[in-house]
């Protein structure tokens, strides 16, 4: 007779399958066509979706045309009027309605979800369609409360959103919630891998008798997408590979559709010596191994403090190899199957890739077909440049690092070009909240991972995109201002240079460059000539000496409110002191600099009402370097306007001011000098505005850019910022820099980016 222990040991699960019959029931012999202004399309060129566990074709798909596109945002276009102008209570009452009917279909949703993406069903039914009814609730919430929380705010009209196959209910959730919230109509198209669960969603729609043409869903490849992305949309919203964000950014500069971008990641998981390690090793497995490691935001770069990185990585492989791999439809299984067998190989390669640089793999075979299984991998003995510490794997493996000091395992978290999550394991706060304060990262959980509410902010900083999806700065995304009603910019000729320095007086009388707090010749030596004076025409050699130096000032960036608010009012002081230009310029600049003086300590984060025994809080973070390209048309105001916000929460500035009159910003460097602005904060640099704006928008180390000109220079902004993805703030129209619009909301919000930190508590 075995002894209890020896029982549970020889204990194996029995099969617990979920029951497939309704979602079967649904699907029946279905070929869809698109969703369209409230009914369903014909079927036109279709395409089969599977099933990635057995291969087995679920349904088929009607592969979205031109003008099938064309179509969807014509209805969308149609409704939005009416949509917009519904008052926030009626728009809430449909968004609770969705919510409430998606609640009571949850179980054929979460089926549905687990066939067609592989997802087991443990995480479809407890995580992913549960937040997606917390997120239509929520935004129920933002849709009655509009008015009142977001004045001046209007929706942008017609949006385009196109999502990923790894959450499909849940990003459509995040996209289609807030759109219709804030009054926008849209044109959603899922994953073509995973177009089933917002197809039923569809029913959903007419089932709460949503206006038709409010929403709109269009099934479809990647050329689908493009279609979307080139039509008549106001508003496009991506989630997917920073490969195909890069190609948005490119493909909608200077079309002044406004876009967010929830791109890739390669988030840290570091754990310190002081960590609770079991807890710790359960984070990785819901950090990696939680929906087959296809999670944007997965800590998929374990670094671990190196006095306890054996005994971790010990605890490590022996949980990993309790995973069950298995049928996504099997409540105990772990781990279900990859998307399509795609995913699968692009997996396989890059874990090749890695160990032939020289990592070690540790997994359990890849089981042959049928299905597209990847059993759970940890990579160890990994360098740095390793293609698995750098490349987004999108699977269920992991790297693991080891690091010695806070210092170091803030260097290699930061060793990466995305910033999108990060996880901080230590039973010490004051090291976890220090190195949440440091890791570039739109979000950071400190012992814990992969954390989500409907009212705490997502998204990444550099190249993980920009925008934020939840709570109040996910509605923001979804409003605009009409604040810059004026003109269209018009181009600027380019200034005639003159060789400059002819004789050593005319040297003397040509104004310098302001950079790293000091007058510097400009790089070319040339200068060019404006009404009385003879200015230096600077290249893109002093945009890049300007940047460094804005590098090097990076303690502005730490200082506190208090103290930014002090030599923003000094400076206040040293300017009503010091006439620059025109007078009634200068009065008012006096003013706007007494204005966010008063805002430097006062822009505050948030603590918001997530999940119970957390604190979620948001910090707003400046950016750091800064490219401002200002207005042209007011030389002084325009360019206190947007440097001063820019200052007033921590960022350094690299300014291009206004190139037919810069005398008055050049003339700023004496009240920059006599206020204790540290050297490198603001730099100036006159000159050519198109090619300053240029380079402005390819350097990498600028972290967002501002560009208040005429259309072609904002265009081209828009499109070299793809390089390292930045957020720039484009302004084609003037706005009238002496009343509210020059001094609006908006330059605060542009001149921050939202980290959301969530601490559990609890002993
Ligand atoms: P993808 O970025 O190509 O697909 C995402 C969505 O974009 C899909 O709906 C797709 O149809 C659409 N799309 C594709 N090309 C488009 C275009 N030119 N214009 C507009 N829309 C377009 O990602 P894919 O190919 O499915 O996966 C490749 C890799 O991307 C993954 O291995 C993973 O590393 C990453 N990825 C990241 C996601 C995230 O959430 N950050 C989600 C999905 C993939
Ligand atoms: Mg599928």
């Amino acid at each position: 007779m075995p002894t209890v222990t020896e029982a549970l040991s020889l204990m194996d699960y029995g099969p617990a399958p979920e029951s497939t019959a309704a979602a079967m029931d649904w699907l029946k012999d279905r070929t869809f066509g698109h969703f369209i202004d409230g009914r369903f399309t014909a079927p036109g060129d279709t395409f089969a979706t599977f099933n990635p566990a057995t291969g087995a074709e679920l349904a088929q798909v009607t592969q979205g045309t031109e003008a099938d596109i064309a179509t969807a945002v014509k209805a969308a276009r149609k409704a939005a009027p009416g949509w917009a102008r519904l008052p926030g209570h009626t728009r809430a009452r449909y968004l609770y309605a969705l919510a409430r009917l998606l609640q009571k279909r949850e179980r054929l949703f979460a089926v549905l979800e687990s066939l067609d993406n592989g997802k087991p069903i443990r995480e479809s039914r407890d995580i992913d369609v549960p937040l997606a009814v917390r997120h239509f609730y929520h935004h129920a919430g933002w849709a009655e409360l509009i008015a009142d929380e977001f004045p001046g705010m209007r929706p942008h009209g017609v949006c385009g959103q196109i999502i990923p196959w790894n959450f499909p209910l849940l990003m459509l959730a995040w996209k289609i919630a807030p759109a219709l919230a804030a009054g926008n109509t849209v044109v959603l198209k899922p994953a073509e891998q995973t177009p089933l669960t917002a197809l039923l969603f569809a029913e959903l729609c007419i089932e709460a008798g949503l206006p038709r043409g409010v929403v709109n869903i269009v099934t479809g490849d990647g050329r689908t997408g493009a279609a979307l992305v080139a039509a008549e949309v106001d508003k496009i919203a991506f989630t997917g590979s920073t490969e195909i964000g890069r190609a948005i950014r490119q493909a909608t500069a200077g079309s002044g559709k406004a876009l967010t971008l929830e791109l890739g990641g390669k988030s840290p998981f570091i754990v310190f010596a002081e960590a609770d390690l079991d807890a710790a090793v359960e984070g990785v497995v819901d950090a990696i191994w939680f929906n087959q490691g296809e999670v944007c935001c997965a800590g998929s770069r374990i670094l671990v403090q190196e006095s306890i990185a054996e005994r971790f990585t010990r605890r490590l492989k022996a949980r990993m190899e309790t995973l069950r791999l298995g049928d996504p439809l099997d409540k105990s299984t772990d781990i279900g199957a990859v998307v399509d067998d795609v995913q699968l190989q692009r997996i396989r390669g890059i874990v090749d890739q890695a160990v032939a640089q020289g990592a070690v793999l540790h997994q359990a075979p890849i089981p042959n077909g049928p299905g597209s299984f990847c059993p759970p991998g940890l990579l160890t003995d990994l360098g740095a440049a390793n293609i698995a510490m750098t490349e987004e794997i999108f699977g269920p493996v992991v790297s693991l690092m080891t690091f010695r000091t806070p210092d170091e395992a803030v260097q290699l978290a930061n060793n990466t070009r995305y910033g999108l999550a990060a996880s901080i394991w230590s039973e010490n706060i004051t090291t976890a909240l220090d190195i949440a304060a440091q890791v570039k990262a739109g979000v950071v959980w400190i012992n814990g991972t992969n954390m989500f509410d409907a009212n705490a902010p997502f998204g990444g900083m550099r190249e993980s995109g920009f925008g934020r999806e939840g709570a109040r700065e996910g509605m923001l995304a979804y409003l605009t201002t009409d604040e810059a009603t004026g003109k269209d910019r018009k181009p600027v000729p380019l200034p005639s240079a003159s060789p400059g320095g002819a004789t050593g007086e005319e040297i003397d009388r040509t104004r310098k460059l302001y950079i790293g707090g000091a007058q510097k010749r400009p790089d070319g030596g040339a200068s060019y000539s404006v009404p009385g004076a003879q200015v230096p025409l600077g290249n893109r050699k002093d945009i890049r000496n300007a940047v460094e130096a804005a590098h090097k000032a990076g303690g502005w960036s730490r200082v506190t409110g208090h103290n930014r608010a002090q030599v923003l009012y000094f400076l206040a002081e040293n300017l009503a002191a010091h006439p620059i230009g025109d007078a009634k310029e200068h009065a008012l600049a006096v003013e706007r600099a007494f204005y966010w003086a008063a805002w430097a300590d006062k822009y505050d984060g948030r603590v918001h009402a997530t999940q119970s025994a957390h604190v979620t809080l948001t910090l707003k973070e400046p950016f750091g370097v800064m490219g401002i390209v200002a207005p042209e048309e007011a030389p002084l105001l325009g360019l206190v306007s947007t440097v001063l916000p820019a200052i007033a929460m921590g960022n350094r500035v690299v300014v291009v001011p206004s190139q037919s009159n810069p005398v008055p910003a050049l003339d700023l460097f004496q009240v920059l000098d006599t206020s204790d602005v540290p050297g490198g904060v603001v730099n100036i640099v006159t000159g050519p505005r198109g090619e300053l704006a240029d380079t402005l928008a390819k350097h990498d180390d600028v972290a967002a850019l501002w560009v208040f000109a005429d259309p072609a220079t904002c265009t081209n902004a828009e499109r070299q910022a793809a390089g390292n993805l930045k957020p720039v703030w484009t302004e084609t129209r003037t706005r009238d820099w002496t009343g509210p619009a020059g001094q609006s909301r908006s330059f605060l919000r542009h001149a921050v980016q939202v980290k959301t930190v969530w601490v559990p508590f609890g002993a």
